[in-house]
């Protein structure tokens, strides 16, 4: 076979379901159109606001800085501990024990993947086992480094109902050294989270099964608020001896594209987890060498000094009890439209998304007839509704049904 061009085997691809309807939503010319699609946080007039925290620390930031050099292959020092801190608490005993290793990470994602790299240097035929339904992110992140992935069962869209017993018999098929995919909270897309009775059911397995998590924390503090969101995460690291924690601040702080994220490891002991924090620097210089700075340093910044702290912590507040207020105006609405079918699970549930539970084919007649954009599985992000369109939402949910 003769090679004329390098790449002329390539054939197009179809885009990212995600960033693919980021796309359409934004050629839709209709004034009315609405985007229930990217997770990202929108305020009462649909923009996605740098928080007030943020552009004083930027300031502070721009102010104090004195060079571009490098800083190091794992970040800024004050922001890992911070991070650290912030996910497991101050005086937790994986902490206090010196088995916690904190690098910086160019998002979540980047967290996503070097933690999958690592799982692969470290045990290469082990299996990820990850929620089914998930986020649609998650299998290429993974996946590209050549780990196997399996399914759990999680959460039914139909019923709204977890499929906790469903998860735990899938579990308990796992193998030895397996490593199981845990949303920490705010499920991606579900919105349906463990309850405290649950984690612990779930730690008990995966330390009899020795199983190991990796949870991803992309939404602490939209859920309850900051420790709540992180309780299974503490409960599990003080159940099992080793566990990865992938952590992102695109949405707590609203620094999507300044990527700052880190990943957290724990080892079994002091000396085991200097091992693999050498192996998390080395994975990560052969892949992007350095994360970048700019939004660690202002996330550090509001980290430290108690009075921005304190204005990131009522921000954070004032954006989930905005998405509170749209899940109860939802389920009020949809209430109204339908006669009463119940959408208690919008109102009960975490975080930006719900699932809606409809076919592919309603969602695209709400798009298509209605501009209303929503992911295939009719996941909603419900911080892109405004209490202008919710009846507007709602009337058109019902039409299509
Ligand atoms: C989402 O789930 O929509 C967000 O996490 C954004 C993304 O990158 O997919």
């Amino acid at each position: 076979m003769g090679h004329k061009h390098l790449f002329q085997h390539l054939d197009r691809l179809n885009p990212d379901a995600i960033l693919g309807l980021m796309a359409k939503f934004r050629a839709d010319t209709f004034s009315q159109k609405v985007d229930l699609g990217v997770g990202v946080y929108r305020d009462l007039s649909g923009n996605t606001p740098i928080l007030e925290c943020v552009r004083r620390a930027e300031q502070i930031v721009f102010g104090s800085q004195t060079t571009k050099s490098y800083v190091a292959a794992a970040g800024r020092e004050e922001f890992n501990s911070a991070v650290e801190e912030m996910v497991l608490g101050a005086s937790h005993a994986a902490r206090r024990e010196r088995r916690t290793r904190t690098v910086q990470a160019p998002g979540g994602c980047g967290a996503l993947r070097v933690g999958a790299e690592l799982i692969r240097a470290a045990s290469p035929s082990a299996t990820v086992l990850v929620s089914d339904p998930t986020w649609g992110n998650h299998t290429p992140l993974l996946g590209s480094s050549g780990l196997k992935l399996a399914r759990y069962p999680y959460y039914d869209a139909k019923t709204h109902q977890l499929r906790f017993d469903a998860m735990l018999e899938r579990l308990e098929l796992a193998r030895e050294g397996d490593v199981v995919l845990v949303h920490a909270c705010c499920h991606n897309p579900s919105g349906a989270d463990l309850d405290a009775a649950q984690w612990r059911i779930l730690g008990d397995l995966l330390q009899r099964r020795r199983l190991t998590p990796f949870l991803d924390l992309a939404y602490q503090g939209f859920g309850v608020d900051l420790e709540a969101d992180a309780a299974g995460i503490r409960l599990l690291a003080q159940t099992l001896p080793e566990a990865l924690i992938a952590v992102s601040h695109s949405k707590n702080l609203g620094l999507y594209r300044e990527r700052v994220g880190a990943l957290i490891v724990i080892g079994e002991s002091e000396s085991r987890a200097d091992a693999v924090l050498s192996h998390v620097l080395q994975i990560a210089r052969g892949i992007y060498s350095m994360p970048p700075d700019h939004g660690a340093a202002i996330a550090a910044c509001i980290f430290a000094d108690p009075q921005l702290r304190r204005s990131w912590v009522t921000e954070l507040a004032s954006m989930r009890s905005r998405i509170q207020d749209m899940r109860r105006l939802l389920a009020t609405h949809l209430r109204a439209v339908t006669h009463g079918d119940s959408f208690d699970f919008i109102e009960t549930q975490h975080g930006m998304f719900s699932l809606l539970g409809v076919p592919g084919e309603a969602v695209e007649a709400l798009r298509d007839k209605h501009h209303i954009y929503m992911t295939t599985d009719s996941r909603m992000n419900l911080a892109g509704l405004m209490p202008h369109n919710v009846a507007y939402v709602a009337e058109s949910i019902a039409a299509v049904r």
